[in-house]
Formats: structure tokens, C-alpha cells, sequence
């Protein structure tokens, strides 16, 4: 009969205890780490199919039967520095992440106070745009938006018709504001007041504004959106970070340019 129990030998030792757990704990944080490691490709897979799926909806052109990357194939993304409104060649726009390059030294800038009306700080000097085109021709520019609302960062895409004036739609796919409040945002009735609209007067500021109540008839009408019914500071948030955007510190400058192509092109 072999002896069970060694001399000296103890199974419930404190060294015994520490060498299992560190044991399982490694071995624990190892299987963590590989199957983020492993999972990750998969996950941004996913996060660009769904960006790439809410450019869709806001340009109206989303088919649940068609594989997302297909109908993106007629979406022309490009770059744009946002100072100049010049498209940049020679970088992957599919792959630019604009808020890890915000956060950049090189590829990000302060944005100052006094033009932060989004409350997002920094931007990065280039952003995508996502240009839908018709025959060869552009029939919308799609344009990624982001600020701050109530309780967080309200991230959405903006469309605008080849005037660079006229809103063809819009569409938030993350925020964190309060359900049967602030996430009016993404609800139907409300966002299709949208498409018509004209974001700025004819000296060319934004004017594009969502108002508290409802919008009456009058000189102003154009350029406003009902407000959100108990969610005001939310919807002051979505005025604001598409002012700042369509401003001047935002797509202003290529909204500018590619009004006058489509002015060039009659
Ligand atoms: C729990 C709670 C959650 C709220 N969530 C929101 C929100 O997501 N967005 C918002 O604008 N206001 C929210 N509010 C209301 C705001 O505090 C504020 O009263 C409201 O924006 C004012 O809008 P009103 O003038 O249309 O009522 C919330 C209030 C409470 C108590």
C-alpha cells in the first residue's frame, strides 16, 4: 500500500495555496489575453460593418438583404483635411480612426474654448467622408459628427446634398442619454424633420437649429427641427455639435468647396 501522505508533505501549506491560485491566475489571464488578441480583427470587423451600415440608413440606401459590404461598394470614403476642405491622398481612409487621432499630437489639435460648442475638446486634423455618388455624379455627402449631450458623447452621421447647404438626413448610432428622454435622438418621427432643412443663412453661418417646442410657420423655419419633449439639454447638445461641424473649425471649409463644384458643374 503506497503511503498517501508524505512526511512533511502538506496539501492545504500556504506555499501550496499560493502556488495554485498563481497558477490559475495565469493561466486565466493568458486565456483573457489570447481570446481579446484573437477576437479583436473580428470585433473591429464588426464595428466597421456597423458604421458602415448606419452610412447606409442616413443616405436611405440600407437593404437588410444585401450584405452591407456590398451595397458600401458604391460609397466613395475619402479624406479631408478639415482646415483647408482639401481631400488627403496617400492615407487609408477606411482604416483613419479619427478619435484615437484626435488624442494624436501630430494628426490631432485643441480645439479652442471659445469655438468648443461641442464640448469634445480635440479633433483630428483629418476626418472621413463618405461621398454617395449617382451616375458618377455626388448626390451626398455623408459627414461624421460628434458632442457632448446631457450624460455623454452623442456620435451620428450628417448628410448634406451637393449645396452643401441642404440636410438630406441624419442619424445617431451611439450615446448613452436617457431612454424615453435624450435617445429621442435616434427615433423615427423626429429625425425625419431633417431632410429639407438648410443649415446655414445666406451669409453662410450655421443657423441649423433644434428649437424648444415646435417649429411655427415663418422666416426661420427652414432652418429648424421640434424640439425633444422633457430632453432639452440633449437637444441643445445635437444644435451645437452639428453648428460646430458645418462651421468653420469643422467641414465648413469642404462644404464651401464642394458647394462651388456643384455651382461649376450647373
Ligand atoms: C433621471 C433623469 C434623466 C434625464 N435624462 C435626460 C436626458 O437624457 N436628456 C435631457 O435633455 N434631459 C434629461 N433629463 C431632464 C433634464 O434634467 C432637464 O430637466 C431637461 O433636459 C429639460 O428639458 P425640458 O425643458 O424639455 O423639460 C433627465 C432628468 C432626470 C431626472
Amino acid at each position: 500500500m503506497p503511503d498517501a501522505k508524505k512526511p512533511g508533505f502538506s496539501r492545504d501549506s500556504i506555499s501550496n495555496t499560493l502556488i495554485v491560485a498563481v497558477g490559475v491566475s495565469l493561466v486565466c489571464s493568458v486565456l483573457v489575453s489570447s481570446a481579446a488578441i484573437v477576437l479583436r480583427p473580428l470585433q473591429e470587423a464588426n464595428q466597421n460593418e456597423f458604421r458602415q451600415r448606419i452610412v447606409l440608413e442616413v443616405a436611405g440606401l440600407y437593404d437588410p438583404a444585401v450584405p452591407v459590404d456590398e451595397q458600401f461598394g458604391n460609397i466613395e470614403t475619402r479624406l479631408v483635411d478639415l482646415e483647408t476642405g482639401e481631400y488627403v491622398d496617400g492615407m487609408d481612409p477606411q482604416s483613419f480612426d479619427p478619435e484615437a487621432a484626435a488624442n494624436d499630437p501630430q494628426l490631432g489639435v485643441t480645439i479652442p474654448k471659445e469655438r468648443d460648442i461641442a464640448g469634445i475638446s480635440r479633433r483630428a486634423v483629418y476626418a472621413p467622408v463618405y461621398i454617395v455618388k449617382e451616375d458618377g455624379a455626388p448626390r451626398q455627402y455623408i459627414l461624421p459628427v460628434r458632442g457632448k449631450g446631457l450624460w455623454s458623447t452623442l456620435y451620428g452621421y450628417l448628410s448634406v446634398e451637393p449645396d452643401g447647404n441642404t440636410v438630406s438626413g441624419l442619424r445617431f448610432y451611439e450615446h448613452a442619454e436617457t431612454p424615453g428622454l435624450g435617445d429621442q435622438i435616434e427615433k423615427e418621427p423626429w429625425l425625419a424633420q431633417w431632410p429639407g432643412k438648410k443649415l446655414y443663412d445666406e451669409q453662410g453661418n450655421p443657423q441649423i437649429e433644434v428649437i424648444r417646442g415646435s417649429v411655427q410657420s415663418g422666416p426661420n423655419e427652414i432652418h429648424q427641427v421640434d424640439g425633444l419633449s422633457g430632453a432639452t439639454l440633449t437637444a441643445n447638445g445635437v444644435t451645437y455639435l452639428i453648428r460646430y461641424w458645418i462651421g468653420s473649425h469643422g467641414f465648413g471649409p469642404y462644404l464651401a468647396q464642394v458647394s462651388s463644384e456643384a455651382n461649376d458643374n450647373g
